[in-house]
């Protein structure tokens, strides 16, 4: 191989291997939450509250996922834990934070119950992810995905 030749196949092996790389990182991965809203609604609309909606991204830039993934134990999952006002009030899942001193207190019920009602669990995608991601997939098992 001639120097060139050899140069250009250098670039073409780096061209591909840099492809590869962005192309898994673009490709749909199961945790696509970062940037969404998740809506909760196991219990709202039975009990005539609006479903709650979680910000997910404004949290996220604020505390670390171990926060509350690890630490609070939340479930990665929209709909995956059974949150209700009895343990918010108990210092669980939101609770934790929105006490007053960490962020503000739980008698703001339309700062989170502020979902339209009938809008099922989910976890609302961010228009980034719509261009990366083809498809929603059903998250909850129960509920499908509008
Ligand atoms: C920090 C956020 C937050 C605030 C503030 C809040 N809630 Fe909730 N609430 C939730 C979440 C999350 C759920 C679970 C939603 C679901 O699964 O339907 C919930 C569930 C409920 C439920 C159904 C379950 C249950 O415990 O009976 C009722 C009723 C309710 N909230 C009423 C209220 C009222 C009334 C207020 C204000 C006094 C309030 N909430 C304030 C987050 C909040
Ligand atoms: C302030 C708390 C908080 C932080 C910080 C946080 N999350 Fe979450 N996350 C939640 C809550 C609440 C839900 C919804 C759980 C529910 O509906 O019961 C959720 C849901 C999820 C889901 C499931 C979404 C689905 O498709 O069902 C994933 C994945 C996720 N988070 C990943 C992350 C990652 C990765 C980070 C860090 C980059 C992170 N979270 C940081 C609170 C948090
Ligand atoms: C790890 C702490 C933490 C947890 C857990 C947490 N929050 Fe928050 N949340 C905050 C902080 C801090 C703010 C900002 C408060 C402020 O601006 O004064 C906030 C703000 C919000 C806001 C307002 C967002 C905005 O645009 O101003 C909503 C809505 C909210 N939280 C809902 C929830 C719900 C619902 C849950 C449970 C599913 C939850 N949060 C759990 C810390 C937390």
């Amino acid at each position: 191989m001639s120097v060139k030749t050899e140069r250009r196949y250098l670039w073409k092996t780096l061209l591909l291997g840099l492809m590869v790389w962005v192309g898994g990182m673009m490709a749909p991965q199961p945790a696509q939450a970062e940037y969404a809203d998740v809506v909760i609604n196991n219990y709202s609309d039975a009990a005539g509250m609006r479903p709650a909606v979680f910000p997910h991204w404004f949290h996220r830039i604020r505390f670390r996922c171990k926060v509350c993934h690890a630490d609070l134990g939340f479930q990665f999952k929209a709909g995956g834990n059974k949150i209700t006002m009895a343990k918010i009030i108990d210092g669980q899942f939101c609770g934790a934070c929105h006490n007053g001193e960490v962020a503000w207190s739980v008698e703001n019920c339309a700062m989170c119950h502020s979902g339209v009602p009938g809008t099922p669990t989910h976890f609302h995608g961010s228009t980034v992810q719509r261009l990366i991601a083809p498809v929603y997939q059903p998250l909850n098992d129960n509920k499908k995905v509008q």
